[in-house]
């Protein structure tokens, strides 16, 4: 774990950047898509560890410091928001990501298509709507190593500590 400007930064086990869909790559993209189709409601998923694993084709969920995080990957970017959309809890890792007007990207949720800014978590439609999702900062290594920066420990940090 990395501590900076008052973040904690913890390491993402057995992903590292190339485990995650480019959403920038047309080719990945439209792989996406035809495995969307194909599977339906019947998404298959594994779980290593902690960590559960869908479809390369979408968004990866990991628990984190007690938290569930969706990660999407554009370009050499990494992003990770919440993994349960703030309406009512749709799963925002099988989310669409979209390119935005002004340029910024944005997760569609797949219940209602509700979009949310990736990198702020802002609602961006419907307008009006005083939701965000919780984003957390996201750093990568030149090894692809993911990290999630939390400005708190969870819980689980301090269950095996005698006070
Ligand atoms: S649950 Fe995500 S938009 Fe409704």
């Amino acid at each position: 774990m990395q501590e900076d400007d008052k973040l904690y930064y913890f390491p993402v086990p057995e992903i590292t950047l190339k485990d995650l869909l480019d959403w920038q790559d047309p080719d990945e993209r439209s792989q996406c898509h035809l495995v969307r189709l194909n599977a339906k409601n019947d998404l298959k998923s594994t779980t290593h560890g902690n960590i559960k694993m869908y479809q390369k084709c979408f968004g990866n969920t990991v628990i984190i410091n007690d938290k569930e995080i969706a990660l999407f990957r554009i370009g050499k970017e990494v992003f990770a928001i919440q993994a349960k959309c703030p309406h009512l809890g749709g799963p925002l890792h099988l989310a669409d990501i979209e390119e935005l007007s002004t340029g910024k990207m944005a997760v569609k949720c797949p219940w209602h298509k509700w979009t949310f800014d990736i990198a702020s978590g802002i609602c961006v439609t419907p307008k009006d709507r005083n939701l965000i999702a919780k984003t957390f900062p996201v750093r990568v290594d030149n090894l692809g190593q993911i990290r999630v920066g939390f400005d708190s420990f969870g819980p689980s940090a301090f269950a095996e500590m005698d006070f």
